[in-house]
């Protein structure tokens, strides 16, 4: 059976940032607390004339690049957002026709900042079964668009990016993605939800006036929840494979906030300098902030590193990938 690995990684943001004494001028905040109950300093922030499958076609670009590719070779496209361009079709569609690939399947999926990790995941079960070779796996999202810049709770946490991974087969067992875990629990759905514009309450003059098409959250909730939920899905991976946390190269977390990181990784036991840290640059990008973060840090990876990527989101989702590089 083939395995699979990580061919190739992009990742793009958008030129505009937003520091946090831009933030100062919006908000009733400031760059202290904002640093240090969050670790965030800036974000980028798209245009009005830039979607969410601009970015993620950019990224996309590079990480073919990256794997020395070409798009005619892709087999599939997944994208994992919960900013599509619009509700149908799908942004996978879009990208795939912005890439010059149509006529390969391609869809979206939604699993909040888990995204990547349940991208990563398909991608490897469709390689597993020998449907498709070369997958590209996209997290995208433009959560500067469904912001509440009243909500100071929310506001200040967010920012737009892609990331992009090629994942191909290889038949070399101890390379790549070894293990993984998914998980859902509906029951925690209000905790992290934009409630307006779909079937349940469709746009109306009274869901803008009510701003129900922005990010609702409750923030103290998720924190607690986050540090349990990612702790048990890292440990479950390390555990079924036989790698201890001593052998962990990197531990590439969900960028949402540096205390659950820090949290996250300490219940673990991988000590702070081995975890990927982007938050102060880009805040948190949901599906995005993972294969983002891989592109930041792909420079430090050696071949032969275990590395654990772990994630959290709307969903309530969750959910771990063990990969050797
Ligand atoms: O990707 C998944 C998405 N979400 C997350 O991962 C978020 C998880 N949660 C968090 O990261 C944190 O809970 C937050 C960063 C959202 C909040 O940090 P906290 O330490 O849990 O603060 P808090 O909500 O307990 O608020 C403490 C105080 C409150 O004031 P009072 O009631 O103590 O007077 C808030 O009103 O901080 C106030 N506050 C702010 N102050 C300045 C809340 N937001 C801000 C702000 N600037 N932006």
């Amino acid at each position: 059976m083939a395995h699979s690995y990580i061919k190739g990684l992009g990742a793009y943001v958008p030129d505009g940032v937003l520091s946090n004494a831009d933030l100062e001028k919006i908000v009733e905040t400031s760059d202290k607390w904002i640093t240090t109950r969050s670790g965030i300093k800036t974000r980028h922030i798209s245009d009005e004339n830039t979607p969410s499958s601009e970015l993620a076609t950019e990224a996309a670009k590079i990480a073919l690049d990256n794997a020395g590719m070409e798009a005619s070779e892709l087999d599939l496209v997944l994208l994992g957002t919960v900013c599509p361009d619009m509700l149908f079709p799908s942004t996978a569609c879009l990208v795939a026709h912005k890439l010059g690939t149509d006529g390969i399947p391609a869809f979206d999926f939604s699993a909040g900042c888990t995204g990547f990790i349940y991208g990563l995941a398909i991608a490897d079960s469709f390689i597993k079964s020998g449907f498709y070779k070369n997958i590209l796996v996209i997290g995208v999202e433009e959560l500067s668009k469904l912001m509440n810049w009243n909500d100071r709770g929310t506001c200040v946490l967010f920012g737009d990016g892609a990331g992009a991974a090629i994942v191909s087969p290889t038949d070399d067992s101890k390379k790549g993605i070894l293990d993984w875990t998914l998980s859902a629990n509906g029951f925690y759905g209000d905790f992290i939800r934009m409630p307006a514009g779909g079937s349940m309450l469709p746009a109306s003059k009274k869901t803008v006036r009510e701003n129900l098409h922005t990010v609702f959250m409750k923030g103290n909730e998720v924190f607690k929840l986050a540090i349990r939920l990612m702790t048990d899905a890292g440990k479950t991976v390390l555990e079924r494979s036989g790698v201890s946390p001593q052998e962990v190269a990197w531990l590439v977390p969900h960028q949402a906030n540096i205390r659950i990181m820090e949290a996250v990784a300490s219940r673990l036991g991988i000590p702070k300098e081995r975890v990927v840290i982007t938050i102060d640059k880009y805040g948190n990008t949901s599906a995005a902030s993972i294969p983002m973060a891989m592109y930041d840090a792909r420079d430090r990876f050696s071949q032969g590193d275990y590395i654990l990527l772990v994630a959290f989101g709307s969903g309530f989702t969750w959910g771990s990938v063990l990969l050797r590089w």
